[in-house]
């Protein structure tokens, strides 16, 4: 994810910024890049200089020595790519167009290509590929256009820019004609103003900090903070002056790395809700708000020409994206009406599969480099077939070499187990789903519009799970040392089942199993005894009654019995009742439609696996055995 860092004071910017960017590195970057605006004490002959360059940060320093710019006020960045690959001109700062103001930014913003337009028409020309360029030219733009310039123009001009933007972002912005100042916005990414004395600073993340000042204000969405070298002024995002009281922070440099939260695991599965929203929000065009006039976009695609042309789609990935894989199978059956292959890369490398020429061909890949997801793509446009990747790193080999990309905006994810990247890969399928049922003509308006909308539901509903957190924490410790956890579901709830015993096997080192519901007669039965916990997914009400006489067969053997379910609908209560009398723990969900369950019912599983790996006394970020890329076969 990118990192900001922003100064302003009496020392040498340059070497600030590197020491803080330094401090942000464990949240993954490709880039890196610094703004340093240089003056005299009176502050004439002000000037930016920008450096920028693709890769570590040591590559920036190279670029630095004998060539840093010199001054006291500065912004910069490491940058992990979302539009455009990492390159050294896609790196940030972005300036306009005569360099007079250097931007910073995290975060999506959703309408660029309609602000690029709006300011293409008015002769600007852009540099990058980047969504952040628009945010620097538009400031100059409101700026240049200013009637009042006496009212603090560069702060009206940010105000005025931020006030059309549509997505998340957190600056920095500096100016050549302001340059005792910096200024500093937040709205759903982070962003923390640090107080010192005759300096202040800005940062995406606490670490970047505490070499310098415990002192600070976490800003709030909306809120915009005016730094000078001997105070801050915080505004509103109508321009007014606020209050606010700074906080003081204790926590040492490894907890801030993780927000506080105790692994990277944990925080991770806590920012699902704004992942999510990340990447659905980019996708709805026609206003977010009302579902009923929003379309799907894939602007990367010719979805209409493809959805004319497939027959068949063909799905292959690795561990947790394989069984994201498998809820688009359903999904696109359900949606599309599509035949859909599904198949484990490392299977599917070494069969002889059929090709068609009409097949929608799918990778999915969190990191973009599994070897065994590599040569499944290289077979299949070895047989002349266009392959869509989905993957969460830009510029991967996988992303290089798939004929289109479709990028889930999860942001990096450190820790070994995937948590984020998965719900965000769901995200995208179902929204090609619906997109590609639309085109075939199978879904009407009235059911596009549905799926639209409890797809805009999710985000906030998957924070409504995490709030249940101290529930799943204290199951966990009551069922951490049994022997063998077998989750149960049909349908999308199997698909769940099965990422849900990969999650709890591979950082709790518990063997777990998944089974399609109906299969347990058929085998698996045989391995239930009282050392054994059966986790029930059972939030298709319509198979209900089929999977509570499953569960029945297990409770007899004398297991535990865990049910994760839908809330009761509005006054009826009866399926809840049902369950309560074969399960010992219940866990509800928001009321979802069915093939959207996924989304919501595996971050109860994930917090319940990082539970138990933690009871066990194990690292959940670091598995053994496992690495975080599997970049040999
Ligand atoms: O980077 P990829 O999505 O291609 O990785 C595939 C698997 O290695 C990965 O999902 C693995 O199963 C995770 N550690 C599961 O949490």
């Amino acid at each position: 994810m990118c990192g900001i860092a922003g100064y302003t004071g009496y020392q040498e910017a340059t070497s600030i910024l590197l020491a803080a960017l330094k401090k942000l590195e464990y949240r993954g970057y490709d880039s890196a890049g610094i703004a340093v605006l240089s003056a005299a004490p009176d502050f004439s002959g002000a000037n930016i200089e920008v450096r920028k360059t693709k890769g570590p940060l040591s590559a920036l320093e190279a670029a630095l020595e004998n060539n840093a710019p010199a001054g006291k006020l500065g912004i910069g960045h490491t940058r992990w790519a979302t539009h455009g690959e990492p390159s050294d001109i896609n790196s940030h700062p972005h300036t306009d167009v005569s360099g007079s103001i250097a931007v910073v930014h995290n975060g999506i913003i959703e309408n660029y290509a309609h602000l690029k337009s709006f300011l293409r028409e008015r002769g600007v020309v852009f540099r990058s590929e980047t969504d952040t360029e628009v945010i620097a030219h538009l400031i100059d733009h409101y700026y240049q256009n200013d009637k009042h310039p006496r009212s603090d123009p560069l702060l009206r001009a940010t105000l005025q820019a931020i006030s059309k933007l549509e997505g998340s972002y957190a600056l920095g912005v500096i100016a050549r004609d302001f340059p005792d100042r910096l200024i500093a916005v937040r709205k759903d990414s982070p962003l923390i103003v640090g107080l010192g004395k005759n300096e202040n600073f800005i940062a995406s993340d606490a670490p970047a900090l505490l070499a310098y000042t415990r002192d600070v204000y976490f800003l709030r969405d909306n809120e915009i903070a005016v730094l000078y070298n001997d105070h801050v002024d915080m505004y509103n995002n109508s321009g007014e002056k606020i209050l606010r009281e700074s906080q003081h922070i204790d926590w040492d440099v490894e907890s801030a790395e993780k927000a506080g939260f105790a692994h990277f695991m944990l925080k991770e599965i806590h920012e699902q809700p704004k992942a999510l929203r990340d990447t659905l929000n980019p996708r709805l065009g026609g206003g977010i708000n009302t579902a009923a006039n929003v379309q799907i976009h894939f602007d990367e695609l010719d979805l209409p020409a493809l959805s004319a042309q497939a027959k068949r789609i063909v799905i292959t990935a690795c561990g947790t994206a394989y069984h994201a894989g498998v809820v688009g199978k359903y999904a696109f059956e359900h949606f599309a009406r599509l035949p859909v292959e599904t198949d484990i890369a490392s299977e599917y490398r070494y069969r002889d599969p059929l090709f068609d020429k009409n097949d929608l061909f799918i990778i999915i890949s969190q990191s973009g480099e599994t070897a065994d997801t590599l040569a499944a793509l290289r077979l299949a446009k070895e047989h002349g077939a266009k392959v869509i990747a989905i993957t969460n790193a830009v510029g991967s080999t996988i992303s290089r070499e798939a004929d289109t990309v479709l990028y889930t905006r999860a942001g990096p994810e450190i820790a070994v187990a995937s948590t984020k990247a998965f719900t965000t890969q769901l995200m995208c399928l179902y929204l090609l789903a619906l997109e590609l049922g639309r085109l075939r003509g199978v879904l009407g308006p009235e059911r596009y519009a549905e799926g639209i909308a409890g797809l805009q539901k999710i985000p906030e509903n998957a924070a409504k799970i995490l709030e249940h957190k101290e529930a799943v924490q204290r199951y966990a410790a009551r069922q951490f040392n049994k022997k063998k956890v077998f989750f149960l579901g049909r349908l999308f709830d199997y698909a769940v089942s099965m990422e849900s015993a990969l999650k709890l096997k591979e950082i709790s080192y518990t063997h777990s199993e998944s089974f399609a519901a109906g299969e347990l007669k058929h085998g698996p039965i045989a391995l239930v005894d009282k050392d054994t916990l059966v986790v029930t997914f059972a939030t298709q009400e319509t198979l209900f009654s089929k999977i509570t006489s499953n569960v029945r067969e297990v409770l007899s053997r004398g297991a535990a019995s865990l049910i994760v379910m839908q809330e009761p609908d509005g006054g009826s209560t009866t399926f809840l009742e049902a369950a309560k009398t074969i399960a010992d723990e219940i866990w509800t969900i928001p009321r979802t439609a069915a093939p959207f369950t996924p989304l919501l019912t595996v971050i109860y599983m994930q917090l319940f696996a990082y539970y138990c790996s933690v009871s066990r006394g194990n690292d959940p970020d670091k598995p053994r055995n496992l690495a975080k890329s599997v970049t040999v076969e």
